[in-house]
């Protein structure tokens, strides 16, 4: 018989039990400032304070000290394109000739699998240098693109879903698929990805001008067919956007609405920027189960504008925070959370340094479905979870020391902090960094 592997990590602890709402109180928040994670077999077996539980780890158990530092569970980016790597940061335009100018004539080099592979294989690394452990990840129309993606995924057991992008009009001709061939190729994805290991699959119109009805229609086929994969695409990010779909789905609401009348708004239904929503949107999303990724990084430098999170919340509707690499400039979540804060306070809200890192963490598992199995430290959760230096850089170890409560030093680390503050990333206990 197999003997179980316990390993004990002992530093500073910090994760949420629910939501902490925006208190500058630590509501449904556990820190333990000398605590031990336990873990069996790359689950979660125990957490607590060092002094309770460091007498009584099981014999034979791995213990690693991490002195100085803060353990909080795996960040979690709800919106993120893999192919977008190569161009991240790119000048000067607003969405609709953005994706013109620099995001087709990239995409168009994932028809290349060995291209797809060696993008894929950075583009984990970077994730996991800034702390992100669970991604929902575009592809491209290529399904190459997306095997390449699991392949790489699966290789590091990474939690992760893709999937191939639908698009079969307004966009060029190289990038094109048809409402068949965006059924059979996604089909035959699910069969052989969805449920393998840690991966899941994503349905993933990429947004409603590149889709004909037609094609919107396979897409409510393919949710229906398969009623646990995700669905995963943009909606209402830019104003000109907004008009564009307005003028090709004349008979829809709303741009959400279109959506809804193809039947794609369901639990695991991740929709990006949300922006320009209405109330009868968010009423729409909530009773769906949809959720909204918030990217604010992308909203900024694409000058799409500025989500309203405590409206969209308020309306009961499920959050979690993306980079939207390469719409977004940076693969740092820390540095995400840093924007959000900067994005409340335009819209004279405030954001507190526990809401904001539930957004990254258990909030962004909420929206994906995955809180059974990630998120937090609650035992028998998935043990992935980052290790952050409360020394990152000489300005946060002295903003520290001008500190008194949980909230500011937390704040301080969030608004300083970006890939320098990531000591390590665990993925199932395993270190991955
Ligand atoms: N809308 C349609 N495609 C895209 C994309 O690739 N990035 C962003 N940010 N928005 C989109
Ligand atoms: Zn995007």
């Amino acid at each position: 018989m197999k003997l179980p592997i316990y390993q004990a990590f002992r530093a500073a602890l910090l994760h949420f039990l629910d939501d902490p709402e925006n208190e500058l109180e630590p509501l449904h928040t556990e820190y333990f400032p000398d605590g031990i994670l336990l873990i069996k077999d790359g689950y979660v077996e125990k957490i607590g304070s060092a002094h309770e539980l460091i007498n009584s780890l099981p014999a034979d158990c791995e213990l690693i000290h991490y002195p100085e530092q803060l353990i909080i569970p795996g960040l979690i980016d709800t919106h993120i394109h893999y192919p977008q790597t190569d161009m991240i940061a790119a000048y000067g335009e607003q969405l609709l000739q953005w994706l013109e100018t620099y995001t087709f004539p990239t995409e168009r080099q994932f028809a290349d699998q060995e291209h797809a592979r060696e993008v894929a294989e950075f583009f984990l690394d970077e994730l996991l240098r800034n702390g992100t452990t669970t991604a929902l990840v575009f592809g491209t129309v290529h399904p190459e693109s997306v095997e390449a993606f699991f392949a790489a995924a699966e290789a590091r057991n990474l939690r992760m879903i893709a999937g191939k992008v639908l698009m079969d009009r307004n966009c060029p001709a190289y990038l094109q698929d048809t409402p068949e061939t965006a059924y059979t190729e996604s089909k035959a994805l699910i069969e052989k990805w969805h449920g393998r290991g840690r991966l899941s699959y994503a349905v993933t119109p990429r947004f409603a001008p590149t889709s004909s009805r037609e094609q919107l229609a396979k897409a409510g086929e393919l949710l229906a067919d398969y009623p646990d994969v995700y669905l995963h695409t943009h909606v209402a990010e830019n104003r000109d956007e907004v008009a564009w779909v307005a003028e090709l789905f004349p008979e829809s609401r709303s741009y959400l609405d279109v959506y809804q009348q193809y039947g794609l708004l369901r639990p695991r239904a991740v929709l990006a920027h949300c922006i320009h929503l209405d109330a009868a949107d968010h009423e729409c999303m909530a009773s769906t189960g949809s959720a909204a990724a918030f990217c604010p990084s992308s909203n900024l430098f694409i000058g799409s504008g500025l989500f309203d999170l405590h409206a969209t919340k308020a309306s009961g509707v499920r959050v979690g925070l993306g980079t939207d690499v390469g719409g977004g400039n940076y693969f740092s979540l820390l540095r995400g959370i840093n924007d959000a804060y900067k994005v409340t306070q335009l819209l004279s809200k405030k954001l507190s340094a526990f809401q904001a890192l539930y957004l990254a963490t258990l909030g962004g598992a909420k929206a994906l479905y995955l809180d059974d199995k990630i998120g937090n430290f609650a035992v028998g959760k998935e043990a992935d979870f980052i290790v952050l230096n409360f020394k990152g850089t000489p300005l946060i170890e002295r903003r520290l020391q001008h500190c008194q409560s949980l909230h500011d030093k937390l704040f301080a680390i969030l608004m300083l902090g970006d890939d320098r503050s990531v000591t390590a990333s665990y993925v199932m206990g395993q270190a991955a960094l």
